[in-house]
């Protein structure tokens, strides 16, 4: 059984080279086809705005963000399974918007694969609109699989 955790227990911090075990391992956990260990770190060496949400010592989930000229596109977003339809994800999605204003950007950008309806569904109830799609995207078990690129005004 996993802890809830209420809101004014969770806070943000930075995503750090020394805590990539524990998000690594819950990327594993999360995607049939995880980031590895080396797509963060590179993530962290370029630059990339990547939060960590944590309650206390346990990491509920983490966002990696990719600042562009008036646009931020967001790489990944991920909730542990084990926390997942608690509202975190709409907790990452507001300080990745707060972020985003803050460094005056006026638009966010994502992917998210055909199949993952759930994702999809989070995103539209935010406000995120379907703006147009990338065909073989990703990688899949049988070929690639397309996106669905998703948009927000800021
Ligand atoms: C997508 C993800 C980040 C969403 O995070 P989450 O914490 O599970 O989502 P939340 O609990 O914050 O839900 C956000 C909103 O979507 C709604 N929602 C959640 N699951 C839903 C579903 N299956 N169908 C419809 N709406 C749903 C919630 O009701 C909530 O709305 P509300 O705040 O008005 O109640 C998370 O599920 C996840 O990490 N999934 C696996 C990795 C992944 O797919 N990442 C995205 C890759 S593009």
């Amino acid at each position: 059984m996993s802890a809830v955790f209420k809101s004014m227990e969770a806070g943000f911090e930075p995503m750090t080279e020394d805590r990539l075990d524990a998000v690594v391992e819950i990327e594993r956990r999360a995607y049939g086809h995880p980031w590895t260990r080396g797509n963060f770190a590179d993530s962290l060496r370029t630059g990339y705005q990547a939060r960590l949400l944590c309650a206390g010592e346990t990491v509920l989930g983490y966002f990696v963000a990719m600042q562009g000229v008036d646009e931020v596109h967001l790489l990944n977003i991920t909730v542990d399974p084990a926390y997942q339809g608690q509202g975190w994800g709409r907790v990452m999605l507001d300080a990745l918007a707060l972020w985003s204003r803050a460094q005056g950007a006026q638009w966010l950008w994502l992917e998210v694969r055909t199949s993952n309806v759930r994702a999809q569904q989070v995103y539209l109830q935010y406000g995120y609109r379907r703006v147009g799609e990338r065909k073989n995207y990703y990688p899949a078990d049988q070929g690639r699989e397309d996106a669905i690129v998703m948009s927000y005004k800021l």
